[in-house]
């Protein structure tokens, strides 16, 4: 019962559009017509405003923080593996990127997760946050395209998982890896034929 109450404390907070949201309250129009079409701050960025980009990016974040610090604090975790790793928190984690990537509002078509995986990994571990932090934060830098930067930091938050001994976080932080790996085919695609606009195009 705590599993599936903190997957959907998970997924009703991963699946609140907010980029789509604020593009709208801005007057942006709909940010699915804009560039790639996704609802995350690459693209808001797309709309012209580094605000509204800045603000998805802390939202999306915040959503994916929130759920994971909540099911820590109420509900019980088991401490052996394998429950361990399917417990409320990593169930909470697993909701929320789901809910940002299928949210029921926009007929499951939502975003690529990088972000709210962000503040999954915070809550789930500062130090493996950290390490999502700074790979994503150091990529980005280097080649200034967001997509590579997304996908070399969920890999290293698994890693950083394995590195560090978080067992129990391990499985959820691979599975959210793959499915974001996954949702980035057309990113990948376009990497392969040098077509991926760099951070701050308007393509
Ligand atoms: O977080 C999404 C990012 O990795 C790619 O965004 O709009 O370039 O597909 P976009």
């Amino acid at each position: 019962m705590d599993q599936i109450l903190g997957f959907l404390i998970g997924y009703a907070s991963g699946s609140i559009p907010f980029g789509l949201l604020l593009a709208m309250a801005a007057g942006k129009g709909d940010i699915r017509q804009i560039g790639s079409g996704n609802i995350g701050a690459t693209n808001v960025l797309r709309t012209g405003s580094k605000w509204l980009a800045a603000g998805t990016l802390l939202l999306d974040l915040a959503k994916g923080l929130v759920p994971v610090i909540l099911a820590k604090a109420l509900f019980d975790q088991p401490e052996a593996m394998p429950e361990a790793a399917y417990g409320p928190v990593p169930l909470a984690a697993l909701g929320a990127v789901l809910g940002h990537c299928f949210p029921v509002w926009l007929k499951f078509r939502g975003g690529k997760g990088v972000a709210t995986n962000a503040g999954v990994s915070f809550g789930l571990a500062w130090q493996v946050g950290l390490a999502y932090a700074l790979v994503w934060i150091v990529v980005l830098a280097l080649g200034r395209i967001s997509s590579v930067a997304g996908m070399s930091a969920v890999v290293a938050a698994a890693l950083a998982a394995v590195a560090l001994g978080y067992a129990a976080y391990i499985p959820v932080l691979a599975v959210i890896a793959v499915l974001i790996i996954w949702l980035h085919r057309a990113n990948i695609g376009r990497l392969l034929h040098g077509e991926e606009p760099k951070v701050g195009s308007k393509k």
